[in-house]
């Protein structure tokens, strides 16, 4: 039989998306489907004091409008996922009359067609009692409030410190110091797919929802727990997702809205987002303002590294963005202090973004290492081979599997480093725009979750497995048929996986690039579970399928099932530290408006096993593409007199397309991490953006001579 770990097969299910069979959150049909629209706050900070809604409730096809007055009063979100640190909405929706950003739900219209809804809300005459909102992080009002945070998701420590940093920083001449400040903008996840809801009560306390969500079993729980349900009375099916870029994996009041709306109406209803509502609504990545100070030694080996974060929150939760986990252990240094400050704006709630904490975070840090280089004139890639971290000095550990010297030295070899001349604006390209070569390096955390799975091998040989997991375009389907397959010696086209629906057995909010050594190690100990199954039956497992077939005629059962549960091995978590690494060299040409162009991006990583390189080398592309857009596009603009979003559109909010893509030479060392589970494989779903703003960065650098601190490095800053 075929082999099928290591094979560069197509997506499984690449032929019901192109198809458009692949059914969305939004795409399922409901007998008596009816839709809704948010009425949102018109105002940062204040009081909603009244809500007229007599014109809307007039309005053509409009069935009833849900707010505070005639909505359900929520208990509090389950207390596990409010705690500090922790990602998604703190406060349940429709709670109190107190507003803390543009956008807060305040309310839903339900009418006949969407058309009808969105008309409605426009009729809708909110009162409010304004304050003045705090919308900058350098107000003195809102400096007083500042925070602290003491961890990141209840586990990364946000407050480190190690060795003498401000005597190293003292001792250090001016020439092998420096202190500089980057900025990072606030930016919103636009994946293709919005938001969307349907919520249909096919019982007075039975709740079938399609969500577009990565945390299918975890929504399970925000539900059940607001509606005072047991589990298993809501069911929420979502087979395809239409990407996340971050987003969808955390709870949010328009879920609990739609739910709510539709039993106010006993109907099936919809409630998608508007693209203005992805700006507002859901989730964002926080501001960033980063202060560094670094010392290094004539030698050039880092002596002193110090990373303070500030970054913004809504009012109402406590969710930082965690900017300086890298820079705690990605080089080696004595004296290291890092810090997170976090001052609470009127703007929607932040949470995680692709790569959160690493994406702006590496960025800046990879960048102060480039000007501390160049500071130093010593080549930018030996500098970091200089401060090679040969274990992880914060969590005083080897590292699990670290080759990072190796994607370094064949980045540079297959980018052709070489030849690079120091100076910059000192390779002008034969067009007559600028030249620069820069490099980065990408790291990010090697995780693993608890995951289950049940089997069922049917008697004419197919294979179903099952998981709460999700497709967000990374390739779930595919990787896991290919688990399958590889562990029973059975094709392809013999594995059937199915994933999307919360009655499946247990699966993690699909993030943190954990999914493959999470999920997959359940596929694995579940087709290992319906082995000895046969074998108990058949004696031994027969080595093809007519074999298989007949091991089963043979049986008196009509199908075999088996259910497994994978968990991380603790012994190998406590002993060793688990990261992913690469290295990405990037060409750039800068023309003299300004205007940057990415010619080439060359990147080696160090991801354990690749269980498939096409699936691969796209999330790397996909990362990479991710970095230019953060690098050189994407910010969200608010007003700052009224805390409005004003390019809540992907007309303003550029993000990159076709024509920016630059040729791609993207490796792997695939070498199976020995002290990951099974295959050895670690996630690259987020590793691809890490590393790549800040290598376009260096790159602007080298071919400019002007240092941007400041994302995202648009014409303006460069002429
Ligand atoms: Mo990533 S935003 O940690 O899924």
């Amino acid at each position: 039989m075929n082999p099928t770990i290591g094979q560069p097969l197509k997506r499984v299910d690449g032929w019901l998306k192109v198809t458009g069979s692949a059914r969305y959150a939004a795409e399922f049909a409901l007998p008596k489907l009816v839709h809704a629209a948010l009425i949102q706050s018109p105002i940062a900070k204040g009081r909603l004091t009244t809500l007229d809604l007599a014109a809307a409730k007039a309005a053509p096809g409009v069935i009833d409008i849900l707010t505070r007055a005639n909505g359900p009063h929520f208990p509090p979100y389950p207390a596990d996922l409010t705690k500090p640190g922790s990602p998604g909405e703190n406060r349940v929706p429709l709670q109190d009359d107190e507003l803390h950003w543009v956008g807060q739900h305040v309310g839903v219209v339900i009418a006949e067609s969407l058309d009808d809804a969105r008309y409605a809300v426009s009729l809708v005459r909110p009162d409010c009692a304004a304050a003045a909102p705090l919308l900058t992080l350098d107000d003195p009002a809102a400096q007083k409030n500042a925070t602290m945070p003491e961890k990141w998701v209840g586990t990364e420590e946000l407050q480190v410190a190690r060795g003498e940093v401000a005597a190293a920083l003292a001792f250090a001449p001016n020439e092998y110091r420096l202190e500089v400040i980057y900025t990072t903008p606030i930016e919103n996840h636009n994946p293709i797919e919005a938001y969307s809801t349907t919520a249909h009560w096919t019982a007075p306390d039975q709740l079938l929802l399609h969500d577009a969500t990565r945390g299918i079993k975890q929504l399970q729980k925000v539900v059940a727990n607001a509606f005072q349900l047991p589990l298993e009375n809501v069911r929420i099916v979502s087979p395809f997702v239409g990407g996340a870029f971050g987003s969808k994996g955390f709870q949010w009041s328009h879920t609990l809205l739609a739910a709510a709306a539709a039993r106010l109406v006993r109907r099936a209803v919809k409630l998608t987002f508007t693209r203005a509502q992805m700006f507002d609504s859901a989730g964002q990545r926080a501001e960033t303002v980063q202060q560094f100070a670094v010392a290094a030694g004539n030698d050039g080996k880092l002596t002193a590294l110090h990373h303070q974060t500030t970054t913004h929150c809504s009012p109402v939760a406590e969710y930082p963005e965690p900017c300086g986990n890298m820079s705690r252990m990605l080089y080696a240094c004595p004296a290291v202090e890092v810090s997170h400050r976090l001052v609470h704006l009127n703007y929607t709630t932040p949470c995680p973004m692709r790569a959160p904490g690493e994406a702006p975070g590496v960025f800046a840090l990879e960048c102060v290492v480039d000007e501390l280089a160049h500071q130093l004139r010593i080549d930018p890639l030996q500098f970091r081979l200089t401060n090679y971290a040969e274990e992880d000095e914060f969590e005083k550990k080897p590292w699990s599997g670290k080759r990072l010297r190796e994607c370094y030295a064949r980045g540079a070899e297959k980018f052709g480093w070489a030849k690079r001349q120091p100076a910059p604006r000192s390779m002008p390209a034969p067009d007559g725009s600028l030249l620069g070569w820069g490099m980065a390096t990408a790291i990010y955390p090697a995780k693993q979750q608890p995951a289950a799975a049940h089997a069922i091998l049917s008697a004419d040989a197919l294979l179903t497995i099952r998981s709460a997991t999700h497709e967000i375009g990374t390739g779930t389907y595919t990787t896991m048929s290919q688990l399958a397959a590889h562990a029973l010696g059975l094709s392809l086209e013999n594995v059937h996986f199915e994933l999307g629906d919360s009655q499946f057995p247990q699966a993690p909010v699909n993030g943190g690039s954990w999914l493959t050594a999470s999920v997959g190690s359940a596929v694995l100990a579940v087709c290992a579970e319906l082995k000895k199954k046969v074998v108990e039956l058949a004696g031994s497992w027969p080595n093809d399928i007519a074999g298989l077939k007949d091991a089963l005629a043979r049986s008196d059962q009509p199908q075999i099932e088996a259910g497994a549960k994978a968990e991380p091995d603790k012994e190998e978590r406590e002993k060793f530290s688990f990261h992913s690494f690469g290295a990405l060299f990037v060409e750039v040409r800068v023309d003299s408006l300004g205007q940057v162009r990415v010619t080439r991006a060359t990147g080696v990583y160090d991801v354990g096993r690749i269980l498939n390189p096409r699936l691969a080398r796209s999330q790397i592309y996909g990362g990479i593409i991710f970095g230019l857009g953060m690098a050189l596009m994407e910010a969200t603009i608010p007003d700052l007199q009224t805390g409005r979003i004003v390019n809540a559109n992907l007309a303003e909010y550029h993000v990159p397309v076709c024509a920016d893509i630059p040729e791609f030479d993207i490796d792997f060392l695939d070498e199976p991490d020995p002290h990951m589970p099974d295959l050895g494989a670690r996630g690259i779903g987020e590793i691809g953006i890490v590393g790549a703003p800040a290598a376009i960065a260096n790159a602007i650098f080298h071919a400019t001579g002007k240092r941007v601190r400041d994302l995202p490095i648009t014409p303006d800053k460069l002429i």
